[in-house]
């Protein structure tokens, strides 16, 4: 390919892939399947890597990151980003307008209704139609240049479609869908970090890390609500809203012009109920003057726009008094302070108890025992402590000390500086932390070792049957025949029963035996070691292969592996300095579990990465059953991903015979290509 052949390559796939993510992200309505896609976009990649210099300013290459960014700059906005007045109450909204329409001498007067998205603020720059900074609301005054990391988000645009002004600034917020969310946290849960507490905190977190190519995994999105240019281009805010989508902007549909209070009360009405249906959480309606020449008459107070207001939605609340404070231990030694309150009924659930977070969150709501205090739930579902009633404290209430001891083992705890919570150190000794790591061991995702849930766990450990993981492949019959006892169900809030009857032992001794056969990356996973979840321990296991191998390697070798940052690379390394951590190992292994990649593992792995990216389902009958599995071996060696329902991240259908005609339909509809046994085996076959 000559010099200029490439440049004409790469403007042309520059131009159609973003043109697709438009389609994807914004439109929400793709043109071509994700196969399809990604060989644009690996062919860009190919052509860049070969010819730098020809790398455009809105390459999606950068929607990928990799770029990490140490400290943000701190820049100074060109328009102070000023927060919205807000009100919880009706009288005050009509106070608002009544105070506009006396301002203006007018008797009617416009408004746009919008929703209020609970993310983060960004103000976006444009020149000449290109994305050059996006800057966080910091003080108002000046922010921080994330742009790095908000070029990852799919629905903002790199470069502007349309007929757009030279220079633009505009305004929006970004925010963290329920779904990535939820994933989020479960994630953090499994590598034993602390989550986050609602999608505004992960959106905020998400946009300062530092390696954007971990914030290209976060699935952020943005909502744009606001914009500046130099010359006025047309004359209400809703037309600037309408006329940001025509140059590629993602603007909500939910918005709506509004001639009087009543029109504005019935959007506010109607969204506090809808938005239980939105996949991301908003906390209120803005407000907004819609005519330009409206709001320059009204102008500013030093903090406030005068044409605005954000009328927000009550979360529900309720005043319950604070009986006491207990601690949980978790898995990684972890202590979390619970509050135990009176039973009350909140949102149709009966609340007794809410997390206190840490240390901080008592001392800042400076709550004491006996405290009548307030509990909401607001778009979060686990209830909250907001406040103290301060009126109803006892004069002697003494202020709430946390403890400076583990509650389970009395070891004295410790802080790690710049974090906010407690640690027990008794990571071997600690019982809640044992029984943590024994019920991560047998969990579905990690040894997956049935009949073993809640409450008997609890009880081989008190036998003191099971002290370690290993003890697990120590027990027998003679051991657990005639086991019983009741223990409290704590979901279930009532009393249970469990017995070690004949089946019981059976069946248990035999899930445990069969665990010895699970493979490498699901036991390296299981040992629990701090950070490490599925998909390190898969990519531990893809590289290393062996214990050994994993054992040997420095703080360089580990790192260097795809996706293993310095946090887990640090935590390995300790705990394999840990002889007594070696001993577990070298006992599991002589009992007969999996450290290695065995053969036919070796043979599963990844043989090329030829379906890298892309997503298949297997519908229909094969030839045999067999033959059906074999092709669900073939996706996930050659680098694909099974999935097994009909969506818009599919890549493509293998279509055995019979295949449904419901799932075929939705497939058509969704655009989505439907290839035959033959067909997938040409797609691997070597060139
Ligand atoms: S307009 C000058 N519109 O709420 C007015 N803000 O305190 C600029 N927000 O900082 C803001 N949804 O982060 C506007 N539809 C919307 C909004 C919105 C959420 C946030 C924004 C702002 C805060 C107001």
């Amino acid at each position: 390919m000559t010099l200029e052949e490439a440049k004409k390559r790469i403007n042309t796939l520059t131009a159609q892939i973003n043109t697709h993510n438009y389609q994807y992200y914004v439109l929400d309505s793709p043109l071509i399947s994700d196969y399809e896609f990604d060989m644009l976009l690996n062919e860009l990649i190919l052509l860049e890597k070969e010819y730098p210099l020809l790398i455009l300013p809105d390459s999606p290459t950068q929607r990928v990151g990799g770029e990490i960014t140490k400290r943000f700059k701190s820049v100074k906005h060109v328009n102070p980003m000023l927060s919205l007045s807000n009100t919880y109450s009706e009288n005050e909204l009509k106070d608002f307008d009544r105070r506009i329409k006396n301002i203006l001498y007018l008797s009617e007067v416009e408004y746009v209704c919008e929703l209020k998205y609970d993310g983060v603020a960004i103000s976006l720059i444009y020149e000449n139609g290109i994305l050059q900074q996006a800057i966080t609301r910091g003080d108002g005054v000046q922010g921080d240049d994330v742009t790095v990391n908000v070029k990852t988000i799919r629905s903002i645009p790199l470069r502007l479609q349309g007929n757009y002004p030279n220079k633009l600034e505009v305004r929006g917020e970004i925010i963290m869908p329920h779904d990535s969310f939820y994933a989020l946290n479960e994630e953090k849960e499994v590598a034993g970090e602390i989550k986050f507490a609602n999608p505004r905190n992960a959106a905020a977190g998400s946009l300062k890390l530092q390696n954007s190519s971990e914030v290209a995994k976060r699935n952020l999105d943005c909502f744009l609500y606001f914009v500046y240019t130099d010359t006025q281009l047309y004359d209400t805010h809703y037309e600037g809203l309408t006329t940001l989508r025509t140059w590629g902007f993602k603007v909500s549909p939910h918005i709506k012009l509004c001639r009087n209070i009543e029109e504005i009360f019935v959007f506010i009405n109607q969204w506090e109920v809808a938005r239980k249906t939105l996949p991301f959480d908003i906390d209120g309606v803005v407000i907004k003057v819609n005519r330009y020449s409206l709001q320059e008459l009204l102008g500013y107070t030093a903090k406030n726009p005068r044409w605005s207001i954000a009328y927000k939605y009550k979360a529900e609340r309720v005043l319950t008094s604070l009986e006491e404070i207990s601690y949980q231990v978790g898995r990684t030694g972890v202590i979390t302070p619970v509050a135990n309150l009176t039973p009350v009924l909140l949102a149709g659930t009966v609340v007794k108890r809410a997390s206190l977070h840490n240390a901080d969150f008592i001392n800042e709501l400076d709550i004491r025992i006996d405290d009548k205090v307030y509990v909401e739930k607001g778009g979060e579902i686990i209830p909250k402590i907001v406040a103290i009633e301060q009126s109803q404290r006892h004069a002697e209430a003494p202020p709430f000390q946390f403890i400076s001891f583990c509650p389970a083992c009395n070891t004295p705890l410790i802080r790690n500086e710049g974090e906010a919570a407690h640690y027990c150190p008794n990571f071997k000794d600690c019982p809640p932390q044992i029984k943590g790591r024994l019920e991560h061991f047998i969990s579905r995702k990690a040894m997956n070792i049935e009949g073993l849930g809640e409450g008997k766990i609890d009880i081989l450990f008190e036998k003191g049957l099971v002290r370690n993981i290993t003890d697990f492949y120590r027990l027998t019959y003679n051991d657990l025949f005639g086991i019983e006892k009741g223990y409290f169900n704590e979901q279930e809030n009532k009393e249970r029963f469990v017995s070690f009857r004949e089946k019981t032992v059976e069946n248990l001794l035999e899930a445990i035996e069969k665990s010895k056969s699970v493979p490498f990356d699901r036991v390296l996973f299981a040992l629990g070691i701090r950070f490490i979840g599925e998909n390190s321990a898969k990519k531990l296991v893809a590289h290393f292969k062996t214990i050994d191998n994993l054992f040997k390697a420095n703080f360089e070798d580990l790192i260097a592996v795809g996706d293993i940052g310095t946090k887990i690379a640090e935590s390995i390394l300790a705990y394999f300095s840990d002889n007594s951590n070696l001993q577990i190992i070298d006992d599991l292994r002589t009992m007969g579990l999996q450290f290695q990649l065995s053969d036919e593992a070796v043979n599963d792995t990844i043989i090329s990465e030829k379906l890298e990216g892309m997503t298949f389902l297997v519908s229909g009958t094969f030839s045999t059953p067999e033959r059906r599995k074999e092709i669900e071996q073939l996706i996930e060696k050659h680098g694909g991903t099974r999935i097994t329902a009909v969506s818009k991240k599919l890549s493509f259908i293998i279509a055995g015979e019979n295949m449904g005609p419901a799932k075929e339909e939705k497939a058509q509809k969704a655009g989505i290509p439907i290839i035959s046994e033959q067909d997938f085996l040409r797609l691997i076959e070597e060139e």
